[in-house]
């Protein structure tokens, strides 16, 4: 049994990080035969893209996918740890599993993900929920072959490394698209704000070599993806852990020199956004205008505490140059109710909220992670005020939202036509600065940039016919 360790969690080291192939035992290959799995994902892209690799995973060892649970052999829930509402779903689910294992006492029930990587869940789950038969971390997904076959065989298995894992390349994917794809090109964080747990479910800073990288987006335009979203939790840093003269705005002209229709990256943190990036952007027409750029607070003295190294000054110097960026669309991420925010901290985020009139934005609460400095702080707001307080702000995020998809009425947008949308005869996709669009089209579009007139504005969401079909 390998648990998580919160001291270890907390560790940066400077081991080597090795690059490692993916490799499965032919004889684990046959050990899904005749079995279904079922997989829930919560949190973020990073998480939707381990769920990909699991699935194909699995799928090499023949297990089949089934999107009903209660006929599935095996279960596994790829979780989020960072807030507390991600965690409750959770373990409302494993109440759920529960009650399927006492009918089905063979199937084979296991968590993965961010909250594996947790000291306290994993001791919760040794006490209350001993009946689980796997816990695996976000460092163990490549070795899921093998903690899978001692599990059939008859051993629980909790596998959670604390220490950052190696970087293990060729692992394969089951893409939940066809046109559109996740690219990994770095994992865990190093900028330990205070409230976030993620340098500790995801460990240290380790970017993936350029050439990996590079290949993997060219083979994915060789199979006719139109589009790569290259994903970091912090993507601005990247290669500052590699013993390398390449940065994030290198790999995003190599990665645009591929000719891939679409180029796209989350998550941007304000601190490592350099001015050659921006020239990147600007330059190639395939890198998409679209940039997610957290706030989390217009206060200075809140900022501190976060620690976020930067103030509201350096964030709108940042924002009004990206603005600079023909067409951008900038989107942010906003926490209330961080300990100590008074009223007058949380009106001078409104006041960047109404300097900036973001594309959209995600408000949350502040939740206290275990383990977290923030976790320590005094906190004397009541829930009752931080509620207001996300009310009042959503307000404001809602009226100017609604404001930049109206500046797009009767005009004309590039749209990838990704999947049918909830609307009938309707297919839905992004513009290249990521507004949701319905598209009123036929099927044989599917996978297709298409030029859409835009019918009719909502606040999150845009109505569209097609001008003329547009094979770029
Ligand atoms: N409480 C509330 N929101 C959080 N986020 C991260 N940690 C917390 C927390 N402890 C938010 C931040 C981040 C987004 C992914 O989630 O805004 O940018
Ligand atoms: Fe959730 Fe963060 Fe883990 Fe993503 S990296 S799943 S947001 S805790």
């Amino acid at each position: 049994m390998q648990k998580p360790c919160l001291k270890e969690a907390k560790k940066r080291t400077n081991n080597m990080v090795f690059t490692k192939n993916y490799q499965i035992d032919e004889s684990l290959k046959t050990l899904g035969i005749g079995k279904k799995y079922f997989i829930r994902t919560y949190g973020c892209q990073m998480n939707e893209h381990d769920t990909e690799n699991i699935k194909a995973i699995l799928e090499d060892m023949n297990f089949i996918e089934t999107n009903d649970m209660e006929s599935a052999d095996l279960i596994l829930l790829n979780t989020c740890a960072i807030r507390e509402n991600a965690h409750n779903k959770v373990f409302g689910m494993i109440g759920r599993i529960k009650h399927l294992k006492e009918k089905k006492p063979n199937i084979i029930a296991g968590i993965c993900g961010c909250m594996a990587q947790e000291e306290v869940v994993v001791d919760e789950i040794l006490n209350k929920y001993n009946w689980l038969n796997l816990v695996f971390g976000t460092h163990n997904i490549a070795n899921l072959p093998n903690l899978l076959k001692k599990v059939y065989d008859g051993e629980k298995q909790i596998e959670v490394y604390s220490i950052e894992g190696d970087i293990i390349e060729e692992i394969p994917a089951k893409r939940d698209s066809k046109y559109k794809a996740w690219v990994n090109i770095m994992y865990g964080c190093d900028k330990f704000c205070t409230y976030c747990i993620v340098p500790y479910t995801r460990g240290k800073q380790r970017s993936r070599k350029m050439n990996d990288i590079i290949k993997e987006v060219q083979e994915l335009k060789n199979q006719g993806y139109k589009e790569v979203t290259l994903l970091g939790q912090n993507v601005n840093a990247y290669g500052k852990d590699l013993d390398s003269n390449y940065d994030m705005s290198d790999l995003l002209e190599a990665v645009a020199n591929t000719k891939i229709a679409r180029v796209r990256f989350i998550t941007s943190h304000p601190w490592d956004f350099t001015d050659k990036m921006i020239e990147i952007i600007k330059k190639h027409d395939n890198i998409m205008p679209y940039i997610h750029l957290p706030l989390q607070s217009g206060s200075n003295r809140i900022l501190k505490l976060m620690g976020r190294r930067y103030t509201k000054e350096s964030y709108l110097k940042l924002f009004n140059k990206l603005k600079e960026i023909p067409n951008v669309a900038i989107t942010t991420d906003i926490i209330v109710g961080f300990p100590g925010e008074t009223e007058e901290d949380f009106q001078e985020t409104l006041e960047v909220v109404k300097t900036c009139k973001y594309d959209s934005a995600f408000t949350f609460i502040f939740s206290a992670r275990e383990g977290t400095p923030a976790s320590k702080m005094i906190d004397n707001t009541s829930l009752e005020d931080k509620e207001k307080r996300l009310h009042k702000l959503n307000e404001y995020v809602n009226k100017y939202a609604l404001k930049a998809n109206q500046k797009y009425l009767n005009k004309e947008v590039l749209v990838l036509l990704e999947s049918k949308s909830n609307k009938n005869d309707f297919l839905m996709g992004y513009t290249e600065n990521m507004k949701l669009v319905n598209v009123k089209a036929d099927s044989k579009f599917l996978g297709q940039i298409v030029k859409v007139k835009i019918t009719d504005v909502k606040t999150w969401s845009m109505d569209g016919e097609i001008i003329l079909p547009n094979t770029k």
